[in-house]
């Protein structure tokens, strides 16, 4: 370690909306969820809009909460429906490997690409969470179109597993983050490119009881690595 040295960030994550006139509905969602829209502008040479976002606002210092969410240019678009042609993804004749991704994505949020964001409250985050899924089920724009998915706290801290109860949105959830202490949240859209069919982003929300040894949401340790281990083990 060098005291001197100020370290690296990410300097930001840039993701496309697939349709381009899907952009100001893809950019809805990003406010829905709390992020900040900074400024928008033509995006030159795709004829969509190139919308600058930083997921928080107070985040004012560094380079890592900046996310563009840009148009999705032609060539990747046309890519990604000759993949979808030759997969035959959504009709009868459907790969069998895209039925296995299909279901292992179901099964797990954060099976493939995504990203993940560490909120500072529970109850911000539980905030956000009753937002989404009322859009998800009633709004007429992002019916049909926003996935959320919840996991609660490990068992086995009783203050947490308390806090877990009594939440408005974790209560009667059965799934589980991989260690204690903290709970993730995932929201999908097919309204933003992810993962190699192009049609499912994933955004993860995290956040971790202060107070207990880190785990995996906020830090590589070696509580970690044998909770991952475990879960291996059981599956
Ligand atoms: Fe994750």
């Amino acid at each position: 370690m060098n005291a001197q040295r100020q370290s690296k960030t990410y300097g930001h994550l840039a993701v496309h909306y697939r349709n381009r006139n899907e952009g100001h509905l893809a950019a809805r969602l990003l406010r829905e969820i709390g992020f900040t829209e900074c400024y928008s502008m033509e995006q030159p040479g795709e004829g969509g809009t190139f919308f600058h976002f930083v997921i928080d606002e107070q985040a004012d210092k560094g380079t890592d909460r900046i996310f563009y969410l840009l148009c999705m240019p032609e060539v990747l678009s046309a890519l990604y429906a000759e993949i979808g042609k030759r997969l035959g993804v959504g009709t009868a004749d459907e790969a069998a490997e895209v039925k296995a991704l299909r279901a292992a994505q179901a099964e797990d949020p954060e099976f493939n690409f995504h990203a993940a964001i560490v909120l500072p409250s529970l109850e911000e985050l539980e905030e956000m969470v009753l937002r989404v899924q009322k859009l998800a089920d009633e709004d007429p724009e992002l019916k049909g179109r926003v996935k959320v998915t919840l996991n609660r706290a490990r068992p086995g801290t009783p203050e947490v597993d308390a806090r877990m109860d009594a939440s408005p949105v974790f209560g009667n959830v059965t799934r589980h983050t991989y260690g204690p202490n903290g709970v993730q949240v995932f929201v999908e859209t097919d309204l933003i490119c992810g993962g190699p069919l192009g049609d499912n982003w994933a955004f993860e929300f995290d956040y971790v009881f202060p107070g207990y040894k880190d785990n995996i949401l906020n830090a590589p340790s070696v509580e970690a690595e044998v909770a991952i281990a475990a879960k291996e083990h059981a599956a």
